[in-house]
């Protein structure tokens, strides 16, 4: 089975899950110090072995809170006034339960903070914590990265993999102990949708050996046919939900490479590729290769003007490696660059930068001011426009997004939807004329990416063009012009949406 785990370690759990594991949450609330309004308000729900349970809601609603109760990080780490009881495993609140660390797998949503600088000691810590070592340890560390599609990066360094890379890292920590109960906060988040796939199918096979799985995803429509049950938050509440998904079923996402790779295109030809005659970002031939098995070769692409290029791929094909070119971040190793017609080769990055507005794929990677409205002031400022008049247009744009209330908080206390936003609207403040977005909707939920997707629609309209980096299929079919796929390091093609 390609992506099963090892029937050894899961007979050896199932033990212990008969005898442990369930959760049962009674008249759960919780709110935070210095904040009015309850994050959670009395929850109660119980989940069995062999569960997984689908927890669903918009950005704020209270979600990675009740995660966050569960693995105990409140009230530990996270201080406020906590009420009600859980349970893991009978009647009896079992505090002990927790702080094995054996019974607990847990992502958090910030889940990009890791202990070790490479791979393998990533996934072996937390086994050598619990007394595996020796060939064990190896074997289960070989399981799992199989099963995850890491086999080939253990060696590497965690900082030098990509954003989907790096998630399923924090995944494989998670797993690595064959914990009876999960706690995955947007597990898929940077994933692809064939990776997406396949932890899912991971995901119902260790529920069969009796797990209970709690996932928390704003975007639940890939889980859906994965779910036994969906639990939806509003407002801190908690609803036990009857949706029905009939357009994605497991069977459908059997052909899920249809959702990865070009089938879904028209797909142009070369020589109309060619015809496009003025481009407003083109690459020539480029190569960049980190090593023999990583980076980018020979892709030849260009952007027309006004128009919005999604480029999608599977995770480690080079989309941030191709992007990163554009305002001089890499350099070619071969190949050309150009923005505007202009070869990039001896424009400096601070040049590029001015005419070309770029978004990191981790926000926070960008994200340095005290105040969300310096933060979204900044670049204006550092263009030389007046600071009066900068935080003037940042208050503007800042109550066009709703993020009024926020303006004096730090951004780092802001959630990651909303770090998102803040370090989206700094880079749209100065009107670029073109617009480089490395996965910018990827923590949002429908409501605020139908909000941005349509603002940059608005800026296409007015004469910008948008290159936008995602893994989500429904965006590009529904508001790019084109669809550009890579595969490992090549273009494998560009067209328009069927
Ligand atoms: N600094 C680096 N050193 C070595 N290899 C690297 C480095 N940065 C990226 N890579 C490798 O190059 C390949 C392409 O990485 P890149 O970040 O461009 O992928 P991506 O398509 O953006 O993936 P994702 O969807 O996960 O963000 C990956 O296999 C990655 O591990
Ligand atoms: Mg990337």
């Amino acid at each position: 089975m390609l992506y099963g785990l090892s029937m050894s370690h899961s007979k050896r759990v199932r033990k212990k899950v008969c005898k442990l594991a369930s959760i049962t949450i009674r008249n759960l609330s919780f709110t935070y110090d210095g904040v009015a309004i309850p994050a959670l308000k009395t929850i109660n729900f119980s989940a069995a072995p062999g569960q997984i349970i689908l927890i669903s809601g918009n950005n704020g609603s209270g979600k990675s809170t009740l995660l966050a109760c569960l693995a105990g990080i409140i009230p530990e780490l996270t201080s406020g006034k906590l009420e009600g009881q859980i349970f893991f495993g009978g009647d009896d609140p079992d505090t002990k339960f927790r702080e094995d660390a054996t019974t607990l797998g847990v992502v958090l949503q910030d889940s990009d903070v890791y202990l070790l600088e490479e791979v393998y000691e990533e996934l072996a810590f937390p086994l050598q914590n619990s007394g595996t070592n020796g060939p064990d340890l190896d074997k289960r560390i070989q399981e799992v990265a199989s099963s995850l599609g890491l086999s080939r990066l253990l060696q590497r360094k965690i900082r030098s993999l990509s954003g989907g890379e790096r998630q399923k890292v924090a995944i494989g920590a998670a797993l690595i102990c064959d914990a009876p109960i999960l706690l995955l906060d947007e597990p898929v988040e940077q994933l692809d949708p064939l990776s997406a796939y396949n932890l899912f199918h991971t995901l119902r096979e260790l529920a069969k050996n009796g797990k209970i799985i709690l996932m928390c995803m704003h975007n639940p429509i890939t889980a859906a046919p994965w779910a036994d049950r969906i639990l939806c938050f509003r407002n801190g509440e908690l609803f036990e939900e009857n949706l029905k998904f009939p357009e994605v079923t497991p069977a459908q996402f059997n052909h899920s490479k249809a959702w990865t790779f070009p089938t879904l295109l028209n797909q142009e030809n070369s020589t109309l590729t060619e015809k496009v005659e003025h481009a407003v970002l083109e690459v020539r031939n480029l190569t960049y290769r980190y090593d023999k098995q990583s980076g980018i070769e020979n892709i030849t692409l260009k952007v027309k003007p006004q128009e919005i290029l999604a480029l999608t791929g599977p995770n480690g094909s080079g989309k941030s490696t191709l992007v990163k070119h554009f305002v001089g971040l890499l350099r070619p190793q071969a190949g050309k660059v150009f923005v505007d017609g202009v070869d990039t080769e001896k424009v400096p990055t601070w040049e590029l930068a001015k005419q070309v507005g770029i978004l990191f794929q981790n926000p926070d990677d960008q994200i340095f001011n005290a105040t969300v409205l310096e933060e979204i002031a900044w670049s204006l400022v550092a263009r030389g426009v007046p600071k009066r008049e900068a935080l003037t247009e940042a208050r503007k744009l800042a109550a066009d997004f709703e993020l009024k209330s926020m303006l004096d908080k730090h951004p780092h206390d802001l959630n990651r939807s909303l770090r998102q936003l803040v370090a989206l609207i700094s880079v749209l403040i100065t009107k670029p004329k073109m617009l480089i977005l490395d996965e910018p909707t990827k923590m949002m939920d429908f409501e605020l990416l139908k909000k941005v997707m349509t603002c940059l629609k608005n800026y296409r309209d007015q004469g910008g063009t948008i290159l936008i980096v995602t893994h989500d299929m429904m965006l590009a079919k529904n508001y790019s012009d084109r669809v550009a796929f890579l595969d490992s390091g090549r273009l494998a093609g560009i067209g328009v949406y069927i």
